[in-house]
């Protein structure tokens, strides 16, 4: 049987689970699944990323062991894959003793055949932040994380000769042109590869400084490297948690490793050299997608708009969110997720197109056939040819990622079928008796046509999928290999068909009638509801610059930390001088329409109360993460 292997990356235990890694997990599952259906034997593999600095510190902070605090925070990543329908085969957590043994086994692997090798290390250290900078990285001899003054190290520290491989590296991709995907971050790394020297990779960390971590087998004064130990899981899991792990049945090389664009070159340049140096084959293709903005904006904590999974599911359902994370935009692009575009896509793809088809046809065939599927006296060529035609256009796409066009595919039969059920007027033909035949026909078309597309969105859609057939009359549930056999004329008629029920029902934004009374009511009143209130987006922000405008004794030009930087021009120029307010925390408006003032933009307004003589600006009584909102 072959074999197909796709993996997510594995996840950091310190975040909660967010859009972003909703997506790439959806998207192993949508190949998973598609595969299964195609006949292969699936291996599907996400997990946690557990060991670290950020780990260790956050468990600290929360008075728990490293591992006590991996052990809660792994929950809520299996929690969302239980109600997003993921279907992956094992989960794996770097803590796994499986997994640790097999990092030891490669290290040893390689410091043995002298692919890692002790050396002095020398870097930019910063205390608070417990890591190294390079020269090049440092500004202005201060952390470029946290503007904290650095100081010079050295120690010393075990490194993988990655420089090595460089040129195998290089004629690796040229010579695979499907190995990273989309083509552009293949260029993109090339172009990395073919100018720059590559550096050795430092894979080791002394123990005195970071314990939690996989020791070194052949130093037990270091643990590793905490990427070194996270990309070996993609074999690890092949040797402990794979379907016939026990038989050595081998899975290794994967298929796909699907990661996000900020973690390809850990992938493509790590990973490979360290499989070169390994001799052991690479993966088929490693894909890097976009990242999603929300509501236009970056995504980020401290902003406090980040997505939260578990909400959209709750409002939309697992099956809606799926389908827009996949519709929305092509695999490979940012995308940018707001309530209106959900809640278009529902309205307009599910609740429409494909919602009202089945329900219509399904209505239809009881009324006119006592409920059950009617006999075709005829078979519509075109129809059948598009609907077994399906299946290899969505097989092509998925296997370079393309779901957004494996959609298309099926939406050209949900559009087929629509257009085909108003050219022929069902409900015409039933008026006449001696149309009966050509009335059965094309009910049958349709109701064969919907349970073709049942299938093929059942990758995208399980829920969906599966409430379509049932439908349809169809009890026996999906099984492996299904595509394979998928021939017209497999709906027998005389099924009985179920009531339909709507698969998505519409979603209406805010019943407009009522809140223009209600807005005219609080204008009588002078009052504002809190939903006005909540249209003002207020801030905390920390100025980070602030410099004098030409020619004005009034305006400052000001550089506000709010989780992103942005640039505020105030009047408060009489009253504050520049120096002062570095460093201060204010309240900023951030969702005004920029404007500008003596020809200098400004991104948004602080608050400030007095007139320009004599005025204070507000700040907070005490220390708040910027970004937080004011309400
Ligand atoms: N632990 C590493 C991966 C190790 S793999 C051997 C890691 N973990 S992570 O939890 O920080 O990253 C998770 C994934 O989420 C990354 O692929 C990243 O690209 C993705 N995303 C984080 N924010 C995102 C968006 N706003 N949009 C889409 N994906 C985003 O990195």
């Amino acid at each position: 049987m072959d074999k197909f292997y796709v993996t997510t990356p594995i996840y950091y235990v310190n975040d909660v689970p967010h859009i972003g890694h909703a997506y790439t997990t959806v998207a192993a599952d949508i190949l998973a699944r598609f595969n299964r259906l195609s006949g292969k034997a699936v291996f599907f593999l996400t997990g946690t990323d557990e060991h670290g600095q950020k780990v260790q510190k956050a468990a600290e902070g929360r008075g728990l062991t490293p591992k006590e605090h991996a052990d809660q925070m792994v929950e809520n990543f299996k929690r969302l894959w239980k109600e997003l329908n993921i279907s992956n085969d094992a989960f794996i957590r770097t803590t796994d003793e499986q997994h640790k043994r097999v990092v030891q086994e490669v290290l040893m692997k390689l410091y043995e055949k002298g692919e890692i090798v002790k050396r002095p290390y020398r870097g930019w250290y910063c205390t608070p932040d417990e890591r190294f900078w390079t020269d090049k990285e440092i500004v202005d001899g201060k952390c470029p994380d946290c503007g904290r003054p650095v100081e010079e190290l050295e120690e010393d520290n075990y490194f993988f000769l990655m420089s090595k491989y460089q040129d195998a590296l290089i004629e690796y991709i040229e010579k695979h042109p499907e190995y990273i995907l989309p083509e552009t971050r293949r260029n993109e790394v090339m172009g990395f590869l073919k100018n720059n020297d590559l550096g050795d990779l430092c894979i080791s960390r002394p123990k005195k400084r970071l314990s939690w971590g996989v020791p070194l087998p052949f130093d037990e004064d270091y643990v590793t490297y905490v990427w070194f130990d996270a990309l070996v899981n993609y074999y690890s899991a092949t040797r402990y948690l794979a379907p016939g792990a026990q038989e050595q049945i081998n899975w290794w090389p994967a298929d796909h490793h699907i990661v996000g664009k900020d973690i390809l070159t850990t992938h493509a340049v790590y990973w490979s050299t360290m499989l070169m140096a390994l001799e052991m084959p690479l993966p088929h293709n490693i894909f890097a997608h976009g990242w999603w903005t929300v509501e236009g904006r970056k995504m980020s904590k401290s902003l406090g708009n980040v997505v939260d999974p578990f909400e959209v599911i709750k409002t939309y359902g697992a099956d809606a969110f799926r389908y827009f994370l996949f519709r929305e935009v092509t695999f490979g692009l940012d995308g940018d997720f707001s309530v209106s575009a959900i809640v278009g896509r529902i309205n307009s793809d599910l609740a429409n197109d494909l919602g009202n088809l089945l329900s219509r046809t399904i209505t239809m065939a009881r009324k006119y056939f006592n409920s059950v599927v009617p006999e075709g006296a005829s078979v519509e060529e075109e129809l059948k040819e598009l609907a077994e035609a399906i299946y290899k256009k969505m097989a092509k796409h998925l296997s370079v990622l393309a779901f957004q066009k494996a959609l298309d595919e099926v939406w050209s039969l949900v559009s087929y079928i629509n257009k085909y059920i108003d050219t022929n007027q069902p409900w015409a033909l039933a008026k006449d008796p001696s149309k009966k035949d050509r009335l059965g026909t094309v009910l049958y078309s349709c109701l064969e046509g919907l349970r073709f597309i049942a299938l093929y969105l059942y990758p995208f859609m399980p829920e969906a999928s599966e409430k379509m057939l049932k439908q349809l009359g169809i009890e026996e549930p999906i099984s492996h290999g299904q595509y394979s056999t998928l021939r017209w004329g497999g709906l027998k008629p005389g099924t009985a068909l179920k009531k339909p029920k709507p698969l998505f029902p519409r979603i209406e934004l805010k019943d407009k009638k009522e809140e223009k009374k209600k807005v005219e009511e609080d204008k009588k009143d002078n009052l504002i509801s809190i939903n006005d209130f909540a249209k003002v987006e207020l801030r905390v922000g920390r100025v980070i610059h602030a410099e004098r405008v030409e020619g004005s004794n009034k305006l400052l030009k000001i550089k506000v930390d709010i989780g992103e930087e942005r640039q505020i021009v105030a009047g408060i120029g009489k009253v504050y001088s520049p120096e002062e307010l570095v460093g201060k925390q204010i309240v900023v408006v951030t969702n005004l329409k920029p404007a500008k003032l003596m020809g200098v933009e400004s991104q948004g307004m602080l608050l400030a109360a007095g007139d320009e003589n004599n005025l204070s600006i507000v700040t907070l009584e005490k220390e708040i993460p910027v970004g937080t909102r004011v309400k």
